[in-house]
């Protein structure tokens, strides 16, 4: 009787291919998402507690079908914008019902969530959101489960090649800090607060480098006093001055903070930006800009300011496009794309080139512009 038993170089081959389904990736380079409501893409309305979400008309008005879809905005996210621009995948939110290790490898995770700060205690006023140190967590168990999926060794190389945006402290200000009701806003002064936010974001930081994140974006802060909702907070209708100090005081912490940390940390190249004074100039000279309206939200409800969300019941302005804020807290799709070419600039980065990726794999072309569609 003849066995037929395969060849050595047959046997090597299915040993070699086994080995690499097994431990190999098809790995392409994927995004990860920290942030608030300016990031938030769907998690919040998957909260059912969360007080902050973005799940009724209008929101989303200017995106995909015109549905609401989790954007705190008509349109596109900074992120959104700034990671078309890149060529990587828009990451679908964490809890997103159908996720699933494919589609974490396929266009990695958004883990941001409305009212979600750097401090846990930031925004309990919105009873639900995650929390920086939360989203973290919730990306450790996200590493798990591509861990089981394709092995840890190429689960490593997937994560330290993939990129990371963290984009949070607006909530820590306007939701913590600057209001008397939590327990922050009579424990530090300002400095302190600054410098007690700077060595939180800086801890955490830590934690996703060592975590495996090895390419990180960190977004800073606009002029947030300009918001319609601060503004509303003084008669005369002005920018708070203090909210816009403290912006300008975080910014300059953080970018320091991140030029130590990305020279301390092996192999990362962490960067900070910010777009405080181009936003600051649009909102003083609107018209320089294309915009007509630059104070209030182009989706309001009469004259009751603030109105705490944009609802159906609201009225939106006649041209989107000539507003620089869609709601009292958040810009408008428009003025999202001066933030992110602003950031590009600051970043100085260039479009991600897939087939550099771990192992090639057959990528989709980005659109070349990217259109307001998911
Ligand atoms: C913040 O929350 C996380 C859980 O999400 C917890 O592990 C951590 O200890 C908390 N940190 C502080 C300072 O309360
Ligand atoms: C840094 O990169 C080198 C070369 O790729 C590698 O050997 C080393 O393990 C890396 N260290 C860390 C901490 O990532
Ligand atoms: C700008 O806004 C004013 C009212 O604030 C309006 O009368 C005017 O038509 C607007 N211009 C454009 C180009 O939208
Ligand atoms: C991407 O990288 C590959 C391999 O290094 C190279 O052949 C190709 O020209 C690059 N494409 C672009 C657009 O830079």
């Amino acid at each position: 009787m003849e066995l037929k038993l395969p060849s050595p170089v047959l046997l090597t081959v299915i040993i070699i291919l086994g080995l690499v389904s097994i431990n190999g990736c098809n790995c392409k380079i994927v995004q990860f998402i920290f942030g608030d409501s300016l990031s938030d893409v769907g998690n919040n309305n998957r909260l059912p507690r969360s007080l902050a979400k973005a799940n009724l008309p209008w929101y989303g008005i200017d995106f995909g079908k015109g549905l609401p879809n989790g954007r705190f905005c008509n349109g596109r996210t900074v992120a959104d914008i700034i990671g078309d621009e890149m060529g990587l995948p828009r990451p679908p939110p964490f809890l997103d019902p159908s996720l699933t290790e494919d589609m974490v490898l396929e266009n990695g995770v958004n883990y941001a969530s409305g009212g979600g700060g750097i401090l846990n205690e930031t925004g309990t006023y919105f009873i639900q959101r995650f929390s920086l140190y939360k989203q973290i967590e919730l990306f450790q168990g996200t590493q798990e489960l591509v861990r089981k999926k394709i092995g840890r060794e190429a689960a490593d190389k997937f994560f330290r090649e993939s990129r990371y945006v963290v984009a949070l402290g607006s909530n820590d200000f306007i939701n913590n800090f600057l209001m008397p009701v939590y327990s922050d806003s009579w424990k530090y002064n300002d400095e302190g607060f600054v410098a007690y936010l700077t060595e939180t974001l800086q801890a955490q930081l830590q934690l996703l480098h060592r975590l495996g994140a090895r390419q990180l974006m960190v977004f800073g802060l606009g002029p947030m006093g300009c918001i319609p909702l601060q503004r509303v907070l003084s008669s005369s209708g002005d920018c708070q001055d203090r909210a816009n100090k403290l912006a300008v005081s975080f910014n300059e912490a953080v970018s320091s903070m991140l030029n130590e940390l990305s020279g301390n940390l092996l192999n990362a190249t962490f960067k900070f930006g910010d777009a405080y004074d181009v936003v600051n100039d649009v909102i003083s000279n609107p018209y320089k800009y294309g915009f007509n309206n630059s104070d209030s939200p182009c989706c309001s409800f009469g004259n009751i300011r603030p109105a705490l969300t944009c609802i159906p019941a609201s009225t939106l302005c006649t041209d989107r496009s000539k507003y620089v804020f869609w709601d009292e807290y958040h810009p408008t799709d428009k003025a999202n794309e001066i933030v992110a070419s602003e950031l590009i600039k600051k970043f100085g980065f260039l479009r991600v080139n897939q087939t550099e990726a771990p192992s090639p794999s057959p990528v989709p072309g980005p659109a070349l512009a990217p259109a307001p569609e998911g």
